[in-house]
């Protein structure tokens, strides 16, 4: 007997289960079923204003799915993926297709229940509460219902409740400037993870603390610590801040929502405040989750400067706003970032309990850092530390950059296969450019950039081997 036929038969059963059994909730439906009878909104009451009384009890937000459930060879085949549902389980005695609505039944339950029961293992049952309540009692396995909605992920992380939820909290007017200001991840959305990232001891011993504070955070709460929950990534752009709030997220399965503070300009300022306390909102809603502030020192460039009244209005609000969110109250995880923590003033570092430093890595992190990014890639005598050597003051996005370098130059001659020359040539390219970067424009440099100048040979296309010895400090040295 086929998978196929297996995979079909659960979902037969579970939409059969779920239709009868009152008591279960979508959080009882594995998520690519939900997905699938999913009917939008969240089931607050929309009509109400949104001053919010957080009792997102099971009861109302129930409605997102709708019994009977509707078992056919289309929502067959989008919950299981089997492309042929009907004819996986046609063959079975206690099946049944009704050609005309293409609906497909059990007509013998107790049959089904027993060959299913005879096929399936505890493991893949906990992925399915529904049908863990419902075998609950069955000798052949040991599980229950509760361990198996403890393992499945909550609707709140599906990429269907966030979008209902965006959708009523911003309405389609404020929409794209919405958009540009929060971006909301489901847990499945987000690529990064902690295995891709190499961290400090630092890094690794703050990022296990505050897991464990979310995991005990019932404890903390009942010993009256709530001061806590709050992190600030600071650190060199490219040092992984981001990257690393991301990989959090998909590894502790939550929403990830993020707000780029720079979107906040003049151009919306009428509604930004508005949209700061939305954001907001939405993040309490998601929770548990996580709320990615980038670019913090912009709050403070704000109060600093002459600014817009509204602009400073807004920037309060959020500054509010990030007073009144607690991980221990809201389950809102909440990380800031910067690349400037010289402009932070006193009112933001305040707000952050947990300073973790993003450095530049060193020579064995870089080492590590390569090591990782070339995981899936064939490198002939590649010598990360080798490389480690001529890199220093790289980030890790840089590093990226340069294997990235090495990869497309090798295509352009039709290899999939690096050397390590092909790496170090890369390294030699990006320092190039680099100095090209950050040349200075209105001193010393000015003689280079006069049109025919040789910048260092920037511009060499792989012609002669050029004058070596590229010094990594970026100092500005390009007279000839
Ligand atoms: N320590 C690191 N380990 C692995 N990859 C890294 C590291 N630091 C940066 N990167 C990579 O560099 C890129 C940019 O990192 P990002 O998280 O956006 O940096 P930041 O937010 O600090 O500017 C990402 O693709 C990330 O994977
Ligand atoms: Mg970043």
């Amino acid at each position: 007997m086929s998978d196929a036929a297996l995979d079909v038969v659960e979902f037969l059963l579970t939409t059969s289960v779920y239709s009868d059994d009152r008591t279960l909730d979508e959080n009882d439906l594995p998520p690519s079923y939900r997905r699938v009878f999913w009917t939008g909104g969240t089931g607050s009451n929309e009509s109400e204003d949104d001053s919010e009384d957080e009792s997102d009890t099971s009861a109302d937000r129930r409605q997102g799915i709708t019994r009977p459930l509707s078992a056919t060879t289309g929502t067959a085949r989008e919950a299981t993926g089997v492309d042929q549902p009907w004819n996986a389980v046609s063959e079975l005695m206690f099946t049944e297709r009704d050609e005309f609505s293409g609906s497909i039944t059990l007509t013998q339950t107790e049959l089904a229940d027993r060959w299913f029961a005879d096929r399936v293992d505890d493991e893949r049952l906990l992925e399915n509460p529904t049908l863990a309540k419902h075998f609950e009692a069955h000798d052949d396995f040991d599980v229950t219902h509760e361990a198996a909605r403890e393992q499945n992920r909550p609707i709140h992380a599906d990429r269907v409740w966030i979008d209902g939820l965006l959708e009523e909290y911003f309405n389609e007017d404020d929409d794209e400037e919405m958009l540009d200001l929060v971006d909301v991840r489901a847990p499945e959305e987000v690529d990064m993870s902690l295995d891709d990232l190499v961290l400090t001891d630092d890094q690794e011993n703050e990022l296990d603390k505050i897991s464990k504070a979310i995991e005990h955070r019932d404890y903390l709460s009942a010993i009256g610590l709530r001061e806590i929950g709050k992190l600030l990534f600071v650190g060199p752009p490219g040092t992984g801040k981001t990257s690393t709030a991301q990989a959090l997220a998909q590894d502790m399965d939550l929403p990830f929502v993020e707000v780029k503070l720079s979107m906040i300009t003049s151009q919306y300022l009428g509604e930004t405040a508005k949209n700061v306390d939305k954001t907001f909102e939405v993040a309490k809603r998601l929770s548990p989750c996580i709320l990615f502030i980038d670019e913090f020192d912009f709050v403070a460039k704000t109060r600093r400067s002459d600014e817009h009244a509204a602009l400073k209005r807004a920037v309060n609000t959020l500054l509010k706003a990030v007073d009144n969110i607690s991980l221990i109250d809201d389950e809102v995880l909440l990380i800031g970032a910067t690349n400037h923590p010289d402009q932070l003033d006193d009112a933001a570092w305040r707000r952050f309990d947990e300073i973790i430093n993003f450095p530049k890595p060193d020579s064995g992190m870089r080492a590590d850092i390569l090591s990782v990014i070339t995981r899936q890639m064939q490198i002939e005598e590649f010598d990360p530390h080798l490389i480690a050597d001529v890199t220093s003051g790289l980030t890790g996005s840089d590093l990226r950059m340069v294997l990235r370098e090495a990869v497309l130059e090798a295509l352009t001659e039709d290899r999939t296969t690096l050397t390590q020359k092909d790496l170090l040539n890369a390294v030699e390219e990006f320092e190039e450019r680099d100095s090209l970067k950050n040349m200075d424009m209105i001193e010393g440099d000015h003689d280079a950039l006069v049109a025919g100048g040789d910048i260092g040979g920037a511009a060499s296309d792989g012609g002669e081997p050029d004058s070596g010895g590229h010094d990594h400090d970026h100092s500005h040295d390009h007279d000839h």
